[in-house]
């Protein structure tokens, strides 16, 4: 399953790295190639013979050798690995690298590394609730880094609860399956829009909405993540894509998403519209700031073309068109004649009417419909796992 892959994994001092000497077999055993660098404490716990020796590779621990001077590039080493795995993490490295401290090999190679990173904290019950480590966990994650989640049970400590670090042959599970998720939309290009749009009334007032961005955007990670070349039409939002192989196009006006999406939907195989584009639009916007007048004011609103109908009915073989429904009443029913008056495949059905769920929330809860009529309904979860769930679906 690994063959040829390169996986450098990261070592710092915690009594976890005992079980990275057995990681490093199960990786090797499935045919990768094994590079370790280790902090200079995390060698009071494992020694830097038994890595070398079953990695067949040197283990590097300074930046450079203190007798010929010679240099350790964590730079080229970054760039070599496929995936790094820092495992085990502790308190102290984790805080490191939530705030870019490069003070030795394995912190500046964090740094440097362009792959996608899993790390697996490791430290005692009290530390791992202390807020400042989720604080740190949560930073990862929002910089696109993948946790894997520390167990319940005894720890070093004779304390019991979570801090444990996930046994190998759980960490080698999950590198087989983010190696075989990264490749199930390589080659394929990815349309999605995210976000509110504004049509203006005046140069300095618009008519918007409360849409945050959050489910387009985990939508479009996921979708890079898993090989994909993306293309992400968003409204104004306060969010950056974090995965290089997405392209941003920034719009504001529901005029500018129609064209956007317009010149990007023949070249592409999956469509995924997320965004809460505006039904009305202003009609004739004033040209200047609109004074007080002590009178009723009028706005005339004129209907937005429908881009998502637009895109269905332009629709080629081959091509899967997914769009989003906000519902308050007979919400499914009114989804299912969504999905089929616009020439859909898919239809993802948000909840308004649950706590955490819909707009803003880094949470939500839908209703998965496709053209046949099979219905997935999804608890709630975070956006990422609901993108996730919406693109096991579409890519399988
Ligand atoms: N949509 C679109 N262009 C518009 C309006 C909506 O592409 N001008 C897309 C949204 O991105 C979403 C889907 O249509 O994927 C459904 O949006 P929704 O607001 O639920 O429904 P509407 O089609 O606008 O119908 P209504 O508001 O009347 O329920």
């Amino acid at each position: 399953m690994l063959k040829g892959k390169k996986i450098l994994i990261g070592i710092t001092g915690s009594i976890a790295a005992y079980k990275i000497p057995l990681l490093i077999r199960l990786l090797k055993k499935e045919g990768a190639e094994v590079k370790v660098v280790m902090t200079p404490c995390a060698k009071d716990f494992v020694t830097p013979l038994t890595l070398s020796t079953l990695s067949q590779q040197p283990v590097l621990i300074e930046p450079y050798d203190k007798t010929d001077g010679s240099w350790n590039s964590h730079v080229d080493w970054g760039r070599w690995a496929d995936v790094f795995i820092l495992a085990p993490v502790s308190a102290n490295t984790l805080a490191k690298m939530a705030s870019g401290i490069a003070d030795n090999l394995l912190t500046t190679t964090y740094l440097a590394a362009k792959c996608p990173v899993f790390f697996a904290p490791a430290m005692d019950l009290d530390m791992f609730h202390h807020p400042t480590t989720r604080k740190n966990i949560d930073t990862l994650l929002s910089y696109g880094n993948h946790l894997i989640a520390p167990q319940e049970g005894e720890l070093a400590s004779g304390l019991c609860g979570a801090g444990r670090m996930e046994e190998p042959e759980e960490i080698l599970r999950m590198i087989r399956d983010f190696f075989f998720i990264s490749n199930t939309l390589s080659g394929k290009k990815v349309l999605i829009s995210a976000g509110p749009t504004y049509e203006l009334i005046d140069p300095v007032r618009f008519i918007g909405n409360f849409s945050s961005g959050k489910m387009g955007f985990a939508l479009a990670e996921d979708a890079a993540a898993r090989g994909a070349q993306v293309v992400l039409v968003s409204g104004p939002v306060d969010l950056k894509p974090m995965h290089p192989g997405i392209r941003l196009i920034s719009v504001t006006s529901a005029a500018q998403m129609a064209d956007a999406c317009f010149s990007e939907f023949k070249s592409s195989d999956i469509t995924i519209m997320a965004a809460a584009v505006a039904d009305y639009t202003v009609a004739d916007p004033a040209p200047a700031k609109i004074k007080k007048s002590g009178n009723k004011l009028m706005i005339e609103l004129s209907e937005t073309t429908d881009i998502l109908a637009t895109l269905g009915k332009r629709k080629q073989e081959g091509q899967f068109l997914a769009g989003f429904a906000l519902e308050t009443d007979n919400e499914k029913s009114n989804a299912f004649s969504k999905l089929k008056n616009k020439n859909l495949d898919m239809i993802v059905l948000n909840s308004l009417n649950d706590q955490g769920a819909g707009f803003g929330y880094d949470t939500n809860k839908v209703t998965i419909i496709m053209a046949n009529g099979a219905e997935t309904e999804v608890p709630l979860k975070s956006k990422k796992d609901i993108a996730a769930v919406i693109l096991n679906a579409i890519a399988g």
